[in-house]
Parts: C-alpha cells; structure tokens; sequence
C-alpha cells in the first residue's frame, strides 16, 4: 500500500469527493495566479503549450475513420486541435472534455464553440457517458487523493468502462527524492508518484486486450510513464 492504510473505508468514494474538491482548488490558485492563457494554470513548467506529451500518451495508436474522444481532465483544452493536426486522414466527429474546474470548461467552451464540454468529476458515481473510441487523462492522475493507488484502479476501470477502443492515460512513476518539487508529494492535491513496479501489478490486473508502455524524463527530476491500452475485441489499433 502506497499510503500505509490498510484498509479501503466503505466511504472511500465520500474521502474521494473530499480531496477531488482540493485538487480543484489546488488548479483554481493556479489560475489566478497564472491566467488560463498559460500552461503553468495547468501545472506546466513552460509558457508554452507541451504538445510532447500527447506524442508520447499517442504514439502507435491509429484511429477509425471517424473517431469519439472523451477527454477527461481537459484543463483549457489543446487535445482537438493536436488531434486534427496528427491524424489529418480521420475525422474527429465527437469530441467531449469534462474538467472539475468551471474556469477550465468556459475557457475550452470559447475556444472550441463546436465541440462539447462539461463540469463534471469523472468519478462521480452519476457521471455516465456513452463509450468513445478514445478515452484519455493526460496529467491527470498524478494528484495525491487518499488510498491513491485504489483510486487510480477504479478511475482506470471506469476508463475502460467508458471506451470502445482506446485508453490512455499518465503517470510520473519516479521522482528525485531531493527535488522541491516533490517534497509533499503525499499531500492530498499535490503532485504524487505510482512506482512503476505497481503499475505493471495494475496493468496486469485490468481487462485490457493489450498494453503498450513508455518510460519518459520529461523533466530532470521525475519520470512519467505513458500508457495506451485496447479495449474489447473491436480495437482500432496498429503496432
Ligand atoms: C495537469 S491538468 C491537464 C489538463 C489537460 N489534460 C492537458 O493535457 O493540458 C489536469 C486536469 O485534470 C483535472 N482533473 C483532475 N481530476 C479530475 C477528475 N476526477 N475529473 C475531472 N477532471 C479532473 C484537473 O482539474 C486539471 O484541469
């Protein structure tokens, strides 16, 4: 166990909603702070949109002709037009992002008019959708919540709940003991690490056809791992 409780509460989705508000409001200092123009509202380091991480989270995936997205954790939105630029032959026919942060959602709603969006917690037990060819959290499971690593299962599982293709999804599974950056990482809200030797136990345990994985330093100081996985036995996938 990653955080030394033994065992799960029965409240465990009550202890979730609870700490899903302080990621909310870790992302909303962020944004009056930085502006919802800058990446850094995001959690970025740069001033400029990373579109890297979606090359890692996307790399050997292929889509259908016309494809779904839900795209949870959406933050200000660059999913659909990295999408429409890397996959110019599909078609992008329904895209949805759902955020925690309203601010988020009326910044994305701005600037993708045609697409949908919603304040939503993914993990609420009344956020139901129907299934998209591809499911994806970038950055977004790297928040601490409480009994962590269970909470990563159940998100993935709905994840795989919600897709007729695809998941992907990230997480930094290594970080330099001394960096700043990391020295709360088991506060609820703030940047926390999956071992990776858990990861490949928790990918092992899900219903996912197949799974590709990749080790990336993204910054000096951690290393994130990306990982798409298929789902049923109608995939879309090449490699
Ligand atoms: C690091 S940002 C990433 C934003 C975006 N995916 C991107 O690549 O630019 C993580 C986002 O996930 C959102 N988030 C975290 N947990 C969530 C949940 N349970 N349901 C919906 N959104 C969530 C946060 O509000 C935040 O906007």
């Amino acid at each position: 166990m990653l955080d030394n409780q033994p065992q799960i509460p029965q409240n465990v989705e009550v202890i979730w909603k609870e700490d899903v508000a302080h990621i909310a409001a870790h992302y909303q200092q962020k944004l009056a702070k930085h502006g919802v123009d800058s990446p850094k509202s995001l959690g970025g380091r740069g001033e400029a949109p990373d579109f890297t991480f979606f090359d890692h989270l996307l790399s050997g995936v292929s889509l259908p002709d016309e494809y779904s997205v839900l795209d949870i954790g959406c933050g200000a939105t660059t999913l659909p037009q990295y999408l429409r630029e890397q996959f110019p032959d599909q078609k992008l026919a329904h895209y949805l992002g759902i955020d925690l942060v309203p601010e988020f959602i009326e910044a994305s709603v701005l600037a993708y008019p045609e697409s949908n969006f919603i304040t939503a917690d993914f993990m609420d037990r009344d956020f139901t959708v129907e299934r998209s060819d591809l499911v994806i959290a970038n950055g977004v499971l790297v928040s601490r919540v409480r009994h962590y690593e269970e909470y990563v299962e159940a998100f993935l599982r709905k994840m795989i709940e919600t897709s007729s293709g695809v998941i992907a999804f990230n997480l930094i599974t290594d970080v330099d003991p001394d960096s700043p950056n990391y020295a709360n990482h088991v506060d609820v809200g703030r940047t926390t690490f999956f071992p990776r030797e858990d990861l490949e136990k928790l990918l092992a345990r899900l219903p996912l056809q197949s799974v590709n994985v990749t080790d990336h330093r993204s910054f000096p100081d951690a290393t994130d791992t990306f990982v798409w996985g298929a789902v049923g036995g109608l995939s879309c996938l090449s490699g």
